[in-house]
């Protein structure tokens, strides 16, 4: 492990149909990955599709789960990103994401339950629909945009590897291939790779919590999370963990890259709220995006991102000064 020092760029430059459309196949799965039995049927395990970038999806709205704020119009959704795996420039995912293969893909699913077992991504998501759920999206950094997500609920996902009585916490991962993410061959980065994440269980099984399959109807592009990220509304950007190879259930709080890089800046937690500043600047505003200089667009920050009607009570008791 190395030590890590305080980065120079340290997020703050600135921060049904009831079938689903199964596309076409370009790959079949080898045998190499293995589904465990219940969620991946013997024999089927080659036959799903996984969807091929830039292809249309099929889904459902979920307009009581959506906001009708303004959408941030697609080409910043696409070209505004963080993912540091790319590069720390926002521009960096758009010009380099591409260098990542994303199918075939699979997830790793480890610890307290009791279907663990490395899963091929579309055995997955074959028995679910997708729904587009528009969210907010509050960065740490203080930018915001409002996304149209497509993908399917994390609890319904979750529920069914069988997490047991111990799994009070669910962790995640994403890829780590030097190869192919440019970043993490870099001498220069800070990050002890790969990124990881994590949620309370209740926070994990809450009906916002999501995973992006897609994205203004399409599937997702690479520099958003290609195949499939985290989406947590109520909460700063980077607990929304971008390609996701493993996921652990574990009595014990993980640890997450974020925190550890500079624990008192980025919590656990990390809800988002107005009333606890950033250390090195205020969370009371956003600039929505797009924003300019002549045009900044700041609005009001809302506590947990406007979505406290469907979790504040999550945290009930807990002082939010203490755990950010
Ligand atoms: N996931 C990984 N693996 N690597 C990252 O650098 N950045 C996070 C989050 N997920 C990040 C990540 C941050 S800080 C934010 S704000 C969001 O992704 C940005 O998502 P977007 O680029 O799709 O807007």
């Amino acid at each position: 492990m190395f030590i890590k020092k305080q980065p120079s760029w340290a997020l703050p430059r600135s921060c049904v149909t009831p079938e689903r459309i199964f596309l076409n196949r370009r790959k079949f799965m080898s045998g190499a990955v293995a589904g465990a039995a219940g969620l991946a049927m013997p024999g089927l395990l080659s036959a799903a599709a996984l969807p091929v970038q830039g292809e249309s999806l099929s889904y459902v709205p979920a307009p009581g789960l959506s906001t009708s704020e303004e959408k941030t119009p697609y080409e910043d959704v696409i070209r505004y990103n963080n993912f540091y795996e790319f590069g720390t420039g926002k521009d960096d995912p758009a010009k380099y994401a591409n260098e990542m293969s994303v199918d075939p893909w699979s997830i790793a699913v480890e610890g307290e339950c009791d279907r663990p077992g490395t899963y091929a991504l579309e055995d997955i998501l074959k028995p679910h629909d997708y729904e587009e759920r528009i969210y907010r999206l509050r960065c740490v950094e203080a930018w915001s945009m409002v996304i149209p997500w497509v993908g399917v609920s994390l609890a319904d996902v979750l529920k069914r590897f069988e997490p047991n009585s111990r799994a009070k916490y669910v962790y995640f991962e994403t890829l780590h291939d030097p190869e192919q993410m440019r970043a993490q061959r870099s001498l220069f980065s800070t990050i002890d790779w790969p990124y990881q994440e994590g949620l309370r269980m209740d926070e994990a099984m809450n009906e916002l919590a999501f995973l992006a399959v897609g994205l203004y109807g399409k599937t997702i592009p690479k520099q958003n999370g290609a195949p499939i990220r985290l989406v947590i509304p109520w909460k700063y950007g980077f607990k929304s963990i971008k390609s996701i190879v493993k996921i652990r259930f574990q009595e014990e709080r993980p640890k997450t890259t974020w925190e550890m890089i500079a624990p008192r800046e980025y919590g656990f937690y990390a809800n988002v709220n107005p009333e606890v500043d950033h250390p090195r600047w205020s969370q009371k505003r956003e600039r929505r995006l797009p924003s300019g200089l002549l045009s900044p667009n700041w609005i009001e920050t809302e506590k947990f991102n406007g979505y406290g009607d469907q979790v504040a009570h999550l945290y009930k008791g807990m002082d939010l000064q203490k755990f950010y």
